[in-house]
């Protein structure tokens, strides 16, 4: 099986992830450092990123290839993106121009590019990054867009596997408080990951945190064709309750999307929901928790979970390269 975009987990089926889970073992255990000899790969990032970002330059490296590095406005033009502006601002080039620059420049380009934030229905729909990737011709890769984040999916999948987590236990997506609001698409690809992989799910967040109704529909169709489930709720006593693997993730209030002075209103009555070790009293005694990080210690998550032994964060992180090198490869080899 060979892909020309990795964009969404949700276009591969399950066999052709369990067979890309397959080549990342197999890379692991039989490294091919010249597999990828001559071939570039771009990275585009219009947000921050620490993980992405050394991941796919470290595995792009490690299977012979090289890699080249723009974030907007850092060393390179700041970058505008909207349709239609009259370009007198700060941002001197426009993506139209950039990204098939960029892409001729390479064999395969990533793109980073969180959600706008203001209108819940065009992120959910990522409707910015759809029209960024009708301008790449080349193989390209989500490094995360406004709802979709298919490198951590993958790497969680992977984690699931390791660690040997029976498909049928209990996944609780469990909402937990930051500053400020944050996108959708880690617990949008969390969610579909896990209903897809076969979980009984259950997205636990406080009232006004709603996951958007067409991010539960496309799991439940998901968990559906695998043999799962997917629930929602604000109990958090419910929702625990023989957990085998507590993921947490902060997000945006849905109800008051785009509206920063209302999501604060309801996320400071929220500092209760930080993850501890009383969290897991009646889950499973073998429960772990995972979190795609970067995480606040001690506002999402407790340090004492953090640094204790149901914590996977770290193993979690460092398998973003191992699969990440298999995409590449499937892309590019
Ligand atoms: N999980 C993740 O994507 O990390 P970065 O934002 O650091 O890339």
């Amino acid at each position: 099986m060979n892909f020309a975009r990795f964009v969404d987990l949700a276009d591969l089926s399950v066999a052709e992830i369990r067979d890309l889970l397959a080549l990342a073992d197999r890379l692991q255990q039989h490294p091919e450092p010249r597999a990828l000899s001559g071939r570039v790969l771009g990275l585009l990032f219009l947000n921050p990123s620490l993980r992405t970002l050394a991941s796919f330059q470290a595995g792009m490296a490690r299977l012979g290839g090289s890699s080249f590095v723009i974030t907007s406005g850092h060393g390179s033009w700041a970058l505008e993106t909207r349709p239609g502006m009259r370009m007198d601002g700060m941002a001197a080039e426009h993506i139209r121009e950039a990204l098939p620059v960029l892409a001729s420049y390479c064999d395969a380009l990533g793109i980073r590019a969180f959600a706008d934030g203001r209108d819940l229905a065009a992120d959910v729909a990522d409707r910015d990054f759809r029209a960024m990737a009708a301008l790449v011709p080349t193989p390209l890769i989500n490094l995360e867009s406004a709802i979709n984040h298919p490198c951590q999916a993958l790497c969680d999948w992977k984690t699931l596997d390791e660690l040997q987590v029976p498909e049928r236990s209990r996944f609780v997506l469990s909402w937990v408080p930051h500053p400020r609001a944050l996108p959708l698409a880690v617990p949008a690809a969390a969610l579909h990951m896990a209903a897809l992989r076969g979980h009984e799910v259950v997205v636990l967040r406080p009232e006004g945190f709603a996951l958007p109704a067409a991010v539960m529909e496309r799991a439940r169709a998901a968990a559906h064709a695998s043999g799962g489930s997917v629930a929602e709720t604000a109990d958090r006593g419910t929702a625990l309750a023989g957990a085998r693997i507590v993921y947490a993730k902060e997000w945006g209030s849905t109800s008051h999307y785009g509206d920063a002075a209302r999501d604060a209103e309801l996320r400071a009555q929220l500092g209760h929901w930080q993850i501890s070790e009383a969290t897991f009293a009646a889950a499973a005694p073998d429960c772990q928790l995972m979190h795609c990080l970067p995480v606040r210690r001690n506002v999402a998550v407790a340090e004492h979970v953090l640094d204790g032994p149901r914590s996977v964060v770290l193993r979690e992180a460092h398998n973003r390269l191992v699969v990440q090198m298999a995409v590449l490869h499937r892309l590019l080899a």
